[in-house]
């Protein structure tokens, strides 16, 4: 067993009051605590097996959300989509909402990171013959979160263009090999992400949805794609300042669009200058856009607000 390992504990689900109890002792360590299928400890002790189908065949979920100052963000909707995605792709999740939800609340207080994430990461298990899924492992993860450099913001950021489809696009999959392939190429070209379109039709981007401005009218889609929560709660505060419209729409349009961006969860509303070597719009962040920043930065922070334990 690594040396580092042997100094830490580990507490079934059933002993979650005693790791409260040992908080002081983890955080002297600055080792962030995890949960994986019924047990706490530290994230270099979780193990997947390489009999996981998550692993020989790419058979899982995941959802992420953001913990700011002990609230994590939406988490009924990440719980919601979480669920969604199982149910999408055929998986039963092995734990019940509620103690998952409990889970969530114990890391958040055992760990007390001042700015984190959290993340739920569920695989079809052990496989009997190299294929069909076992018993799904569960790992809710909870760390540090980096901001997106300041830069994005002020200047804007551009994107490649690439003609693709995912599978299961309502479901948030594992399964970003498409994305992670196109990766060196987005960098060499000094890009930032990849948006994807369906012959012409714009779906999303690698990891966000994607909405534009022409004129003071808002756009964005919903189908083909994964229905981000930083993209229904940007819905939610942009209809009280712009009029929106949700339909589908193409690459043309979208080039032609007055401002541009991108939402999701640690993204929040970051806007796109560029698509591939044409600029958008005056080629520079938007009022509008900047307007959006900040109402959804003030709602979230109103949420936080509001759930404080
Ligand atoms: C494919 C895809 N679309 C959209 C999103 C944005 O979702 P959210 O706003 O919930 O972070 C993600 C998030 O990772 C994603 O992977």
């Amino acid at each position: 067993m690594d040396q580092k390992l042997q100094s830490f504990s580990i507490f079934t689900f059933n002993d979650i009051s005693g790791l409260s109890g040992n908080s002081q002792a983890f955080k002297r360590t600055k080792v962030a605590i995890q949960f994986y299928n019924g047990e706490f400890l530290p994230r270099e002790a979780i193990k997947f097996s390489i009999d996981d189908v998550g692993i020989l065949r790419g058979y899982g979920i995941f959802d992420f959300m953001r913990v700011i100052e002990g609230v994590p963000v939406f988490l009924e909707n990440h719980l919601d989509r979480f669920e969604n995605s199982a149910a999408v792709i055929g998986m039963e999740l092995p734990f019940s909402r509620e103690k998952i939800r409990s889970v969530i609340y114990e890391l958040i207080k055992v760990n007390a990171l001042p700015l984190g994430y959290i993340k739920l990461l569920m695989t079809g298990g052990v496989t009997p013959d190299g294929f069909a899924p076992g018993k799904p492992n569960l790992a809710v993860l909870n760390d540090v979160l980096e901001n997106n450099a300041q830069k994005c913001y002020d200047e804007g950021t551009t994107l490649m263009t690439h003609d693709y489809t995912r599978d299961f696009p309502t479901s948030k999959t594992t399964g970003y090999v498409q994305a992670v392939k196109l990766l060196p190429q987005w960098r060499k070209d000094g890009h930032f992400d990849v948006l994807y379109h369906t012959a012409g039709t714009v779906t999303e981007l690698s990891r966000s949805n994607i909405f534009f401005f022409k004129g003071d009218k808002l756009i964005t889609n919903e189908n083909v794609i994964l229905k981000g929560i930083s993209r229904m709660k940007v819905l939610e505060v942009a209809g009280g300042m712009f009029e929106t419209e949700i339909r589908d729409f193409t690459l043309d349009e979208l080039r032609e669009a007055d401002e541009v961006f991108m939402t999701s969860t640690n993204r929040r509303v970051m806007p796109v200058i560029k698509l591939d070597d044409q600029s958008i719009g005056k080629g520079k962040v938007g009022e509008n856009c900047k307007k959006l920043l900040k109402a959804y930065d003030e709602f979230v922070m109103a949420y936080v607000c509001a759930n404080k334990v």
